[in-house]
């Protein structure tokens, strides 16, 4: 559970979800979902377009909402090879999803996960594609497919130029958590034996 002094931070951070008309304005929506009459816009960045300096700039305050809200380390935004994915509530111009992908080559299956504390088997998978680093969706959209909808795009087009498509058993996390766990059963029908970890030092 949140601390009120947490939530009033959140609260305060809000505004960087927020976009002006403009700032996606030439970006093409990969794909678009209609959820209780709600539609919301998703939209792909690589290397290409986020070094255009305005969008860095508003790509860089979500991944600080984003990073605040799960508690990871506000590292420096890194774009080379990487693609992010983001959810876009039309009506309210906010950002509602964020996914963050890199290419990787190794991942580890679960051996144990328990307490919060993964223990990895010993050897890893070599035929892995896509490292999920950061997925989220704000709070008041969840459980209505915005993750899962990020999630099968990136696996769809992540390699845009190639046209490789990406199966469920060639991406791996940077982490779970017990919330994200729920999220993965459903993603891989139960079978949390599929998932898979990855570790940067091993990519
Ligand atoms: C994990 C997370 C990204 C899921 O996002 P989401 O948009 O709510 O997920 P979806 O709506 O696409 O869920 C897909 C399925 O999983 C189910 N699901 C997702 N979260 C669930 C939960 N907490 N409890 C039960 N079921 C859940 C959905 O109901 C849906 O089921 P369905 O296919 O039967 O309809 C979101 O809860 C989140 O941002 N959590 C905090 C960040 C985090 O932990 N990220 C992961 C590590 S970086």
């Amino acid at each position: 559970m949140w601390s009120e002094n947490f939530c009033k931070l959140l609260s305060k951070n809000q505004y960087k979800l927020m976009v002006s008309s403009s700032t996606f304005a030439d970006i093409e929506s990969v794909k678009k979902i209609c959820v209780k009459n709600k539609s919301y816009k998703l939209m792909r960045f690589d290397e290409y377009n986020i070094k255009r300096k305005c969008l860095f700039r508003k790509l860089k305050y979500v991944a600080e909402y984003v990073n605040l809200e799960l508690g990871f380390a506000n590292d420096r935004m890194e774009i080379n090879d990487h693609v992010i994915y983001i959810m876009l509530l039309e009506s309210e111009k906010k950002v509602v999803g964020y996914l963050e992908a890199l290419p990787i080559f190794k991942s580890f299956k679960i051996l144990k996960y328990e307490d919060d504390v993964i223990t990895l088997h010993p050897q890893s998978i070599s035929n892995t594609k896509i490292g999920i680093s950061k997925l989220w969706t704000a709070m008041e959209h969840r459980q209505i497919g915005i993750a899962r909808s990020m999630l099968d795009e990136c696996r769809a087009s992540f390699f845009k130029n190639s046209n490789t498509s990406v199966s469920q058993f060639e991406i791996a996390f940077s982490s779970i958590n017990d919330n994200f766990i729920y999220f993965l059963q459903k993603y891989y029908n139960g079978n949390l034996n599929d998932i898979l970890i990855y570790l940067l030092e091993h990519n």
